[in-house]
């Protein structure tokens, strides 16, 4: 994560599942919101892969105005470690709105979310170096379970983190991530 600017009051909040019809409202604000904080440059088409399919896997927050603040966006697959893996690829909250819970808040909905769809776990990677977001999802109960040398385009290792959901009867665990697992 980059450098905080000064924090602005918090306005009234509303958190709001991500549908196909909410596209032309949103959809520029997201990636404009995602372009500018993450590391990792992800085009048009990695954006419609993630919400044409998963959208009701996506969170914003929004201001009273409909600003957005806020997002994450997931999928949710099976893989080879169990029936259905959920998979959190992206998860930003503008800068001055941060450390008022924001994103704890849009990760649980989409945590539920894939629950209510039979989630056997969830993972992400996130930055070594992104102590905010490994703190985030350490309080939510994500293990760290592996790090990958020079995962990221910018040259930054990357922590994998898992959210255990059901026990597997099939113990044939993978903590692999497929192919199309990473939108980077
Ligand atoms: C990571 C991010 C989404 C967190 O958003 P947020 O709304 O501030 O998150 P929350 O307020 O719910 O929780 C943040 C936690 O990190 C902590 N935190 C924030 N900055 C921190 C820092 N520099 N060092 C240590 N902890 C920090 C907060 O104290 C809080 O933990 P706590 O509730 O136990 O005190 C936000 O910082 C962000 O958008 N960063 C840039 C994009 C990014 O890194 N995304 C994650 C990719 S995996």
């Amino acid at each position: 994560m980059s450098g905080d600017k000064e924090q602005a009051a918090l306005p009234k909040l509303k958190y709001v599942q991500y549908s196909h019809e909410k596209e032309p409202l949103y959809l520029t604000a997201i990636r404009k919101l995602i372009a500018e904080e993450l590391s990792e440059p992800y085009s048009i088409y990695v954006y419609r892969y993630f919400l044409g399919q998963w959208g009701e896997l996506c969170f914003l927050a929004l201001d009273e105005e409909d600003r957005l603040l806020g997002v994450v966006i997931c999928k949710l697959e099976p893989h080879t470690s169990c029936p259905l893996r959920g998979y959190i690829a992206m998860l930003v909250v503008l800068k001055e709105f941060r450390g008022n819970g924001i994103a704890t808040q849009l990760v649980k909905m989409a945590i539920d979310a894939m629950i209510a769809k039979d989630a056997y776990e969830i993972c992400l990677e996130t930055e070594v170096v992104n102590v905010a977001a490994t703190k985030l999802y350490e309080r939510l109960g994500f293990l760290k379970t592996k790090q990958l040398h020079r995962y990221y385009l910018n040259g930054n290792s990357a922590n994998r983190l898992l959210l255990p959901l059901k026990a597997k009867e099939d113990t044939n665990s993978s903590d692999e991530t497929t192919s199309q697992d990473s939108p980077a």
